[in-house]
């Protein structure tokens, strides 16, 4: 059994914001096969953000099938695969009949501000401030029973599946997982969702980690009339069923995991103290806080880090959520045309010294962690008038556009503005735990910009710590899987991987001259609020 095991693999989804891909790992944790593929992003209107459930699914089956056929061209072969595991964007909020299986409409992807009206009115609901107390989160756009009330709203077929009890509801996470076991023609159709995920959706108690009856009475939902995903442990060789089709039939999913929960497993931070950011298409911190949630009062949010079940209590985190990093270069690119790469647009920042005096508050989405503005705007250069008259704006900060600026100037403040935002909520961390992060472990594809990362390391003053394998996320749901069929049997036996070409970068610009930086970050975040639509 032993020497089997040295050739034991455990497949990961990792379904994100912008691409699917599936990644083999063998029992070091390398990855020995991948695919990847991207799939549309819908923008129907300004601040509406959708994806089509049916195109992220077969988007991973195809990259099931891709990774797989190069597993196999190795010598590998199925049966060497013990399980999969599955990571997701977190949030999105996907509405499907569950008597077809089909979903009701395109999901709400997690930084969709559609709900910002709807928001301000629960706001001003009778025992509004005190849900966070209870599921971790603050009202805001973000979370995903802002995103199903709108779908019960306004979509005529989803308010009818709901009267009908015919509606069924889940993040990402459960919908690949009910699909991926064959959807309504299973037998008995898999709808489960795992605590990390489930913690994003404004329903479930943090401390019991079930459905809240006061969460759901908040929002209107009858338990009676929807049908919500069962919440279990992040790590389970039964609970999440097995691959109905495909190359993969039979094979057991046993891992699931938020995208941000599994990069903190990935980067193994199982320790309370341990943080990690990954640079994604938003940017995420968790700060491992041990097996009490810590509830925040900085702006943070209190999340499930993960949750192994068994007799392991779970494990909980707080969180600083950035809306906008990876997404954007991508605006660079996409909407304005800088580059046709990624790596071109950090290599333009790199070809100037500075930014030139421009600062870019990117609130395509409003301002998430620690600011929470859901009135934010994409704010680049100093307003020529005051959109509502303030004495923020009366001491006006030499930041904007001039003659001066060039593209290269812009590609570098869209980097910075993630650094910049990172150390406020770095600050925000360190009141809610009174602890100082001495290090910060990174990831996610814009962690490849060493500029990026030295600036990193340069605004906040801690050193930034990359690994040399940056699949944290997908290696995290692997874990997950592993762990529950066998290929690691405790934590302790992952002692040894992802510890190869690690990189440090240790600040070294002049602590004034970064402390004055950030302060015109924080005079342009100002600028960037109150924009009337
Ligand atoms: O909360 C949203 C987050 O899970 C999305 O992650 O990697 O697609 O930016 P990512």
């Amino acid at each position: 059994e032993e020497e089997k095991k040295h050739h034991w693999f455990v497949g990961s989804i990792d379904q994100g914001t912008t691409s699917s891909r599936f990644l083999i790992f063998n029992g070091e944790g390398d990855p020995v096969a991948s695919h990847q593929r991207e799939f549309e992003n819908l923008y129907p209107r300004s601040g509406w953000h959708e994806h089509d459930p049916l195109e992220l699914l077969r988007s991973v089956e195809q990259c099931i099938e891709e990774a797989m056929r190069k597993f196999i061209d190795l010598g590998h072969s199925k049966s060497d695969l013990r399980s999969i595991g599955i990571t997701n964007q977190r949030e999105t909020t996907v509405v499907w009949d569950s008597t077809t299986g089909e979903p009701l409409h395109n999901a709400i992807v997690w930084p969709d501000t559609r709900t910002k009206a709807l928001v301000r009115e629960l706001k001003s609901r009778e025992s509004a401030d005190t849900l966070a107390e209870i599921c971790g989160l603050p009202l805001s756009t973000y979370p995903s029973s802002v995103k199903l009330l709108w779908l019960l709203q306004n979509i005529d077929s989803v308010k009818q599946a709901y009267e009908e009890g015919r509606l069924a509801f889940g993040t990402v996470d459960s919908w690949l997982i009910y699909k991926l076991n064959g959807g309504a023609k299973a037998g008995k159709p898999v709808h489960v969702t795992d605590s990390t995920n489930a913690s994003r959706t404004m329903f479930m108690n943090l401390h019991t980690l079930q459905y809240d009856d006061k969460l759901l009475g908040f929002f209107g939902i009858d338990k009676a009339k929807i049908h919500l995903p069962k919440i279990v442990p992040s790590s389970d060789s039964e609970a999440f069923g097995k691959v109905a089709s495909g190359t993969l039939i039979n094979v057991p999913i046993a891992g699931c995991l938020g995208d941000q929960s599994s990069a903190l497993v990935g980067q193994c931070g199982f320790s309370a103290g341990q943080a990690k950011n990954t640079y994604g298409t938003g940017c995420f911190l968790l700060y491992n806080v041990g097996t009490e949630p810590v509830i925040s009062k900085y702006g943070l949010l209190a999340t499930v880090a993960y949750d192994f079940g068994g007799s392991k209590k779970p494990v909980y985190a707080l969180e600083g959520s950035i809306a906008v990093a990876g997404s954007g270069v991508k605006f660079l690119m996409n909407n304005l045309g800088f580059a046709d790469q990624s790596s071109e647009i950090t290599a333009l920042a790199e070809s100037v010294p500075d930014n030139g005096g421009v600062v870019f508050v990117t609130a395509f989405s409003g301002l998430f962690a620690p600011y929470w503005i859901d009135d934010a705007k994409g704010t680049l250069c100093k307003p020529p008038f005051s959109p509502q008259p303030s004495a923020t704006f009366t001491n006006a900060p030499s930041v904007g556009v001039t003659q001066h600026t060039t593209k290269a100037h812009i590609a570098r403040a869209t980097l910075e503005a993630t650094c910049y935002q990172t150390r406020a909520i770095l600050e925000a961390m360190e009141k809610d735990s009174n602890h100082k992060l001495e290090s910060l472990a990174v990831d996610g594809g814009l962690s490849n910009s060493d500029l990026c990362m030295q600036t990193q390391a340069d605004i906040s003053g801690i050193p930034i710590n990359r690994p040399g394998m940056r699949e944290t996320t997908a290696l995290g749901a692997a874990i997950a899987a592993g762990l529950a069929t066998g290929v690691w049997r405790a934590l302790e036996d992952l002692n040894e991987v992802n510890k190869n070409g690690r990189k440090v970068f240790e600040p070294q610009m002049e602590r004034a001259k970064a402390e004055k930086m950030f302060k015109k970050w924080g005079q342009a975040v100002e600028m960037s609020r109150g924009w009337v639509n």
